[in-house]
């Protein structure tokens, strides 16, 4: 480690090494958060400018979906340079200067790191391509065909299609789990894990606190290359991919969640514990989702969280199902950490997706903040967007275009942040932007809710807040879940704090039996929070009620 790493890393131990159990995570789109120079597409400056917006959330951290150099076919998750910026979002020096306001903010930077492919225009993939035995030819996943032409095997591309693409130029095929411009890189081989360890040290270098790596258990696949098993209909479920993808039909056993992950993860802890870094590795499974988070969250030299999909699924999760998904946590992942999100980049926001009113996004939003885990925010989650219909025309997504109108991609998700109410763009961008401002959103502003004192926004503040407020609702363990109908209630606890938490997740009045021992509000005037009792509560339909007991 050279001198400057030194001061680096020395500066970062002084810092809290568990900063990330139980923080609030606020996800920028950078494209669709703020643009500063007119060209329709969100930058760094932007930013950087809309900084102060998101330290009044009260959220620990943000993570900033990729702005590394890219051709843009998957919106930057296909990078080109890893260690730059690409121009369209700015400079290495804005990237500097968002580094410095938001720690200036107190808030700590974690950016998206896509270490499981490139993009076809990455020089690694243009010299790999060139021939069979130059410097990287086997830095990618290279097959011949079988006897007929055909790919090696039966491996799909969660956009659509064979997971395998032809090359003229090696007459081989390579491998893509997503699209076909964006090759896989083939983890087997040492100097491709030596070259993005040094990606992960160049960001650290320059001061991020931690990273979202996406696609993780994506990384290595299997050198056989054996067939995945078909899947039984009835085990067939939707999270990852939408139900029209024939990539449900397959069980992923050797495309992806190899043992080998793990070893690479590993190194990559090893390095960022010189920085106090931390990181929520995204896992995509739809059978195995939770269990990878147990393996890869365990311990001490993995990853610190993983990000679950369990909550972005299609309905609003029951009582019933968010009991068995933390006693699946509690199984499988009891030493682990899970990170939560209701609504994301790639998914219908949860507004839409589980058509609830004001009340419910409310209960629901309080509910995140009190179940054991970190949470991620996305951006205008926090005003209660609907999703945005995007007419076809105006379709970016190549997911969407794939496999429109059954499935219309992720641009419904991806139209920019509402700030202001008079301008056309909502103060989103002087110029046109890269997809179209929702016109049903423009009531919906930071500045229409700044000043209406009912606005969600206020209530993403408060319930944050209350998270904050409590070590037990941010790190404590979480004991007696129970289920009555649709109401749910749960212990939250740590040294000396005892918190309990009773959400109901219907419209039907419901009961709640408190515990023994005297308990007083926890929540403030968090809307839809009421006072507790010390025998029976009657819970109107999306109320709830977080009591700390007396006394500890
Ligand atoms: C990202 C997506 C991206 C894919 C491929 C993910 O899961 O969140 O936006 O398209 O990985 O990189
Ligand atoms: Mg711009």
């Amino acid at each position: 480690m050279n001198a400057k790493a030194q001061t680096t890393s020395l500066t970062h131990l002084a810092k809290d090494p568990d900063w990330w159990r139980g923080a609030v995570i606020y996800q920028i789109y950078p494209r669709s958060f703020q643009d500063s120079d007119g060209d329709g597409v969100g930058d760094l400056n932007g930013i950087v400018s809309r900084l102060p917006y998101i330290a009044s959330l009260g959220v620990d951290a943000i993570w900033i979906s990729p702005f590394f150099t890219s051709p843009m076919k998957d919106f930057g998750y296909d990078v080109s340079n890893y260690c730059d910026v690409d121009p369209m979002f700015g400079t290495l020096a804005d990237f500097d200067a968002v580094i410095e306001a938001a720690h200036s903010f107190g808030l700590k930077v974690m950016i998206d790191l896509v270490l499981s492919h490139t993009s076809d225009q990455h020089p690694w993939f243009a010299e790999s391509r060139i021939s069979h035995d130059n410097a990287k030819a086997n830095w990618y996943v290279w097959s011949d065909p079988k006897p007929d032409g055909t790919p090696p095997n039966n491996w799909l591309s969660i956009f659509g299609g064979s997971a395998w693409q032809w090359d003229g130029q090696r007459m081989q095929y390579f491998l893509h789990n997503f699209l076909s411009s964006q090759p896989d890189l083939n983890f087997h081989e040492p100097a491709v894990q030596k070259a993005l360890l040094d990606v992960a040290h160049f960001w650290l270098e320059r001061g991020v606190d931690g990273f979202r790596l996406d696609t993780i258990n994506f990384y290595v696949h299997d050198q056989q290359l054996r067939n995945n098993p078909p899947l039984a209909p009835e085990l067939r479920n939707a999270t990852i991919a939408p139900q029209v993808n024939p990539y449900n039909h397959q069980n992923h056993l050797y495309d992806k969640n190899q043992p080998e992950n793990l070893e690479f993860l590993r190194k990559l802890r090893t390095i960022m514990n010189d920085y106090c870094a931390a990181a929520v590795g995204e896992v995509g499974d739809a059978q195995r989702g939770l269990e990878i988070l147990g393996e890869y969250t365990a311990g001490n030299d993995l990853m610190q969280m993983c990000y679950a999909f369990e909550f972005l699924a299609n309905d609003q999760p029951t009582a019933t199902e968010i009991d068995e998904v933390m006693a699946r946590v509690e199984e499988v992942a009891a030493d682990g950490w899970p990170c939560w999100a209701f609504s994301n980049h790639d998914t219908m926001r949860h507004a839409s997706r589980w058509g609830l009113d004001q009340h419910g996004l409310r209960l629901m939003t309080t509910l995140m903040m009190c179940l054991r885990g970190s949470a991620c925010v996305y951006q205008g989650e926090e005003l209660g967007l609907p999703e945005a219909d995007v007419a076809f025309e105006d379709l970016q997504d190549p997911y969407g275009i794939e496999f429109w109108p059954e499935f219309k991609g992720r641009d419904g998700c991806r139209t920019p942040m509402v700030w202001e109410r008079t301008n056309q763009s909502a103060g989103f961008s002087a110029g046109k932007p890269w997809l179209p401002v929702h016109s049903g959103h423009l009531k919906q502003s930071v500045a229409h809710q700044e000043d209406d004192a009912d606005a969600i926004l206020h209530h993403y503040r408060k319930a944050i807040a209350l998270r904050r407020a409590h070590p037990a609702l941010m790190k404590g363990r979480q004991e007696d879940m129970r289920v009555d109908g649709d109401v749910l209630t749960f212990v939250r606890a740590t040294e000396g704090e005892i918190l309990f938490c009773a959400f109901n997740l219907g419209a039907e009045p419901g009961q709640v039996v408190f515990p023994d021992g005297h308990w007083t509000n926890a929540a403030g005037d968090l809307r839809g929070a009421v006072e507790p009792s010390n025998k029976t509560l009657n819970l109107g339909g999306w109320q709830c009620c977080i009591a700390v007991k007396k006394g500890g």
